[in-house]
Formats: structure tokens, sequence, C-alpha cells
């Protein structure tokens, strides 16, 4: 365990050699291995064993991790799990790419959030009795599933799958926010989440041309793709929950808090839902869109409110 702390905190020093005589600089940087190496070892033998959990030390503490996609109401989930007084949900840790590189440097990051040595806004303390954060799959997850599993099983990681049924609407919604990275429409600002009714009327007015050529076929690979992510997952122990069941139906986030073993809570989150009402009104080329999908498989998305 001591030894992942010390690779971890090694991999996260940045060593940048100043631009003078190549000797200058390769002694700065053998001055600066020795230091670190002497703060190493001080950090090793400090804590090898995380970090006391006090007058919670006899809780059990319930890992997970929250597997899903982007733009598919995990940000709201999540802001939904946090607020419970027991639960810390450390975010989208691995959107940094330094950490996802290889399965070693995901397994060094799993085992740093999952000794509670992993400190964020979102850390409680130390009476967190359920840990985790928010996993895309396109976070190296799907890449490295089967070193993924086996740890999750070896440690005990307890997944919770969050997708989305109406496909088009994400779409609708990756294509927004795709656009606003750059037009940032929040006055010079880019948001992926919002909290207020005014802030959602912002984004929601720009309307996405929506590639109906394609449309069918990246819907059935968003489909494949998650179904390929339940499969891989298959002997972890999950839960499967979906954003619109979420939305209609609040004894969803009781089922949560069981899985996790929590006492429960009411839960609350301050985002508001960006697009809000018909899709018709979201989309330049809506005409097409439903061309394309009447009468196929994917007709019903037309309609679906959330
Ligand atoms: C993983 O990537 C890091 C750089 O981030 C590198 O130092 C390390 O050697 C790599 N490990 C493996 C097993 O490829
Ligand atoms: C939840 O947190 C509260 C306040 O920190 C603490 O008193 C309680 O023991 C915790 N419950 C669990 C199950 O850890
Ligand atoms: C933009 O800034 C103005 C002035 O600071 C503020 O009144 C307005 O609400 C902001 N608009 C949005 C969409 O945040
Ligand atoms: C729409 O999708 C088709 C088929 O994949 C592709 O050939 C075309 O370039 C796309 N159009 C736009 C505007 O991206
Ligand atoms: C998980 O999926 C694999 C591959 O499809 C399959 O062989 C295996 O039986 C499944 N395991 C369980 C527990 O469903
Ligand atoms: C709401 O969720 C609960 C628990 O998952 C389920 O038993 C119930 O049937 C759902 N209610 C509706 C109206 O779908
Ligand atoms: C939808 O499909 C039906 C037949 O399946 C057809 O009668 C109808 O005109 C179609 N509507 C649109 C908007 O294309
Ligand atoms: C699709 O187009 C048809 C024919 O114009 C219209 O009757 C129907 O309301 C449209 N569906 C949606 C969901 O807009």
């Amino acid at each position: 365990m001591a030894e992942y702390i010390c690779l971890f905190s090694k991999d996260t020093l940045i060593i940048k050699p100043p631009k003078k005589s190549p000797l200058f600089s390769r002694t700065i940087a053998l001055w600066f291995a020795m230091l670190c190496g002497v703060y190493l070892y001080g950090t090793c033998l400090k804590h090898p064993e995380s970090f006391s959990r006090g007058e919670c030390s006899l809780n059990p503490v319930r890992f997970f991790a929250i597997i899903s996609m982007q733009r598919s109401g995990s940000g709201w989930f999540e802001t939904l799990l946090n607020s419970h007084i027991n639960v810390s949900s450390n975010g989208e840790i691995f959107s940094v790419i330094d950490r996802r590189n290889n399965v070693s440097n995901i397994i060094q990051t799993l085992e740093r959030v999952y000794n509670l040595d992993w400190f964020t806004s979102a850390s409680k303390n130390e009476c967190s009795a359920a840990v985790g954060f928010k996993w895309m799959l396109n976070q190296g997850l799907m890449e490295h599933h089967r070193e993924i599993v086996e740890y999750f099983n070896h440690r005990g990681i307890s997944a919770i799958f969050l997708f989305r049924r109406n496909l088009l609407r994400r779409m609708v919604s990756v294509l927004a926010n795709s656009y606003d990275r750059k037009a940032k429409l929040l006055n010079g600002t880019h948001k992926s989440h919002v909290h207020s009714e005014q802030e959602a009327a912002a984004l929601s007015s720009y309307k996405p041309i929506i590639n109906s050529t394609s449309l069918i076929s990246d819907l059935k690979e968003v489909e494949m793709i998650t179904a390929r992510a339940l499969e891989n997952f298959n002997s972890t122990r999950r839960m499967v929950l979906y954003y619109e069941d979420l939305v209609t139906n609040r004894t969803k986030l009781k089922d949560v808090q069981e899985f996790l073993g929590l006492p429960l809570m009411e839960l609350t989150s301050r985002q508001v839902k960006i697009h809000k009402g018909s899709l018709c009104d979201f989309v330049s080329n809506w005409d097409d869109v439903n061309k394309t999908l009447n009468g196929t498989e994917y007709e019903r998305f037309l309609h679906a409110d959330y």
C-alpha cells in the first residue's frame, strides 16, 4: 500500500529543468530528485495507512463508482449523492488524461480514492460511509475493463451505472454542450451545468442541427457501447439506473442509498435542467429528424419528455 502512495506522489511531481547549461540543469534536477526522495520517504513514513476516521472508525465504508456517459445526468446525480452527509463522491477524476494513460496509473488513482487519500471539495470527513467518484465509459474504463473489473471485485467496489433512455435528447445535449465550449453563451464562460432558469434558457437558445444521415447508426452505436459496458462489468456488484427514472420516481434515490448501505435522507440538488419541454423546440432540422426516426425503433425518442 505504501508503495502505491509513493509511486503516485512521484507521478504527480512535475520536473521542468530550467533552460540553462545542460550540466547546470542536470545538477538542479539531481538536487530536486534528492529533495523529492527525502520528501517521499517522509510522506511514506507518515501515512501508509490513509487517514484516521476518528469517531466513525468503526462504521463501514462502501466504495462505489458512478459509471456513465457524458450528458446523461450524472453531474446532477452526483450533486444529489453528495448532499448526503455520509457520501463523498469526488467528481470526474479521470477527466485528467495522465491519470488514465495506462492501467497502472488508473489503479494508482483508484487506490488513492479508496484508501481515502483523495481530497476534493466533495470529501466530507471521517464519517463518510460511501466514497467514490464519477467515471465516464470513454475515460479508459472500456479499454482496460478486464483489469478494472478485477480490481473492483478485489476491493469490493460497487458500480452504479447511470444511463439515459432517450438517446436523442442526450445527443441534443452533447451537441449543445460541445457548441458552448466554443461559443461560451453565458457571458463568455462555458458551463456544462447551470443553477438558474435564465442560464438554462440562454444555453438552450442554441438549436443544433442533427446529422440525419448518420442519426440511426449514431444512436445504435451508443446503445451498443452501453450494452458492452454492462456485459463487461457483469461480475461486479452493481445497480443500473436511468436518468428518466430518477427524474420521475424519487423511490430510485432510496434504492441507491440502500444499495450503498446509507441511512436514508432526502437528497437535493441546486442544478437546473437545461433542455426542458418538447425536443422539437431545441433542434434546427426537426422535420428531418422526425422523418428519419418515424417508423423506426427510435420513434419513441421523438415524444418522450425528459
Ligand atoms: C504509465 O505511464 C507513466 C507516465 O504517466 C509511466 O511513467 C509508466 O512507466 C507507465 N507504466 C506502464 C506500465 O506503462
Ligand atoms: C454520518 O455522518 C454523521 C455526521 O458526521 C455521523 O454522526 C454518522 O455516524 C455517520 N453515519 C455513518 C453510517 O457513517
Ligand atoms: C451576464 O452578466 C450580466 C451582468 O453582469 C448579468 O446581469 C446577467 O444575468 C448575466 N447573464 C447570464 C446568462 O449569466
Ligand atoms: C453526416 O453523416 C454522414 C454519414 O456518416 C457523413 O458522410 C457526413 O459528412 C455528415 N455530415 C456532416 C455535416 O457532418
Ligand atoms: C458475463 O458476460 C460474459 C461474456 O458475455 C459471459 O460469458 C458470462 O457468463 C457473464 N457472467 C454473468 C455472471 O452473467
Ligand atoms: C419507482 O421505483 C420503485 C423502486 O425502484 C419501483 O418499485 C416502482 O415501481 C417505481 N414506480 C413507478 C411508478 O415506476
Ligand atoms: C410516418 O410513417 C408513416 C408510415 O409508417 C407515414 O404514413 C407517415 O406519413 C410518416 N410521417 C412522417 C412525418 O414522415
Ligand atoms: C412528425 O411529423 C408529423 C407530420 O408532419 C407530425 O404530425 C408529428 O406531430 C411530428 N412529430 C413530432 C414529435 O414532432
